[in-house]
């Protein structure tokens, strides 16, 4: 990689799980700039400071997909300064961010509702999402003006409109067909959700794609979130057993990994266990 600002030598030593695709809720940048006496609008330029560090780290470490929740549809809510001033950060982050996110394979998509965004962000936007188009190395998905009801609701009205237009049988909506409407569409599922800041909450991010993530939560505040910190966050989520619905024996450890269990010769049917109970 060019240019690498981050720890190489600490990333270079882990040798754990690393999730395909990381999702992080960005959170307590405003509670970072408090205990520092500072304006909140500094807790968010620390914050974005703390993107580049996880963007390099991701990359080195060979994420395929990075998803940071920048921006919900919620805070629009926020004071007029606060929002002006996060999305002055944003077009900052694309210009400044351009050359190492092009010299680095990285390519950039925003999902959410963009056309709440100013023109010239949008613009700025779309520029350099063609601009990064062909790259492959990691794909960064920022998350910007962005609710996963709001993106469910979205892709249910396409499927309407299909349905409406005769080209859709309602009997044909599964999975695939719904998710062809989803901003993320034909891309893997975070397996990895992590929280800064403290928070346990999901706040309506990625709904739909984080039915099987394994959430992961942190105390760090976000601008503090760096290179060991996602290590950390990697080396947990090597310790969880994902099972997809399935049982530990189907899907963990042993010979029969990822596959039905073949012998059950040993093991009671559910008549016995059920008549065990009642005649004993
Ligand atoms: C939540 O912290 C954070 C946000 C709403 C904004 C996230 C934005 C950034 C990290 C900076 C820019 C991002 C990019 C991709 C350039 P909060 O304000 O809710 O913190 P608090 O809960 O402590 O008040």
């Amino acid at each position: 990689m060019d240019d690498l600002t981050v720890d190489e030598q600490l990333l270079s030593e882990y040798h754990g799980a690393v999730p395909r695709h990381v999702a992080i809720i960005m959170d307590g940048n405003g509670r970072w700039a408090k205990q520092r006496g500072m304006a909140r609008l500094r807790g968010h330029h620390a914050g974005a400071d703390a993107v580049g560090a996880v963007v390099e780290s991701c990359r080195y470490l060979q994420v395929e997909v990075l998803t940071l929740y920048a921006f919900s549809t919620e805070n629009w809510q926020r004071p007029d300064h606060e929002v002006s001033g996060l999305m002055t950060l944003f077009d900052v982050y694309i210009k400044k961010e351009r050359r190492r996110l092009l010299d680095n394979g990285i390519r950039l998509e925003v999902i959410g509702d963009r056309s709440q965004l100013s023109d010239k962000l949008q613009r700025a936007i779309a520029e350099l999402e063609e601009a990064s188009s062909g790259n492959d190395d990691m794909l960064l998905q920022v998350a910007v003006s962005y609710g996963g009801r709001e993106e469910i609701l979205r892709a249910t009205r396409r499927v309407a409109a299909q349905v409406q237009a005769g080209t859709l049988d309602p009997e044909e909506i599964d999975e695939d067909v719904f998710e062809t409407g989803l901003y993320t569409r034909g891309r893997v599922d975070p397996e990895l959700v992590i929280r800064t800041s403290g928070e346990h909450r999901i706040s309506n991010f990625l709904l739909w794609q984080i039915a099987y993530s394994e959430l992961y939560f942190t105390e760090t505040l976000w601008p503090d979130f760096d290179e060991a910190a996602l290590l950390e966050a990697f080396a947990d989520f090597e310790h969880r057993q994902r099972r997809f619905g399935m049982t530990g024996d189907q899907i963990g450890g042993g010979e029969d990994s990822n596959r039905q269990t073949s012998d059950r010769s040993s093991e009671p049917s559910i008549l016995e266990i059920v008549s065990d109970e009642e005649t004993g």
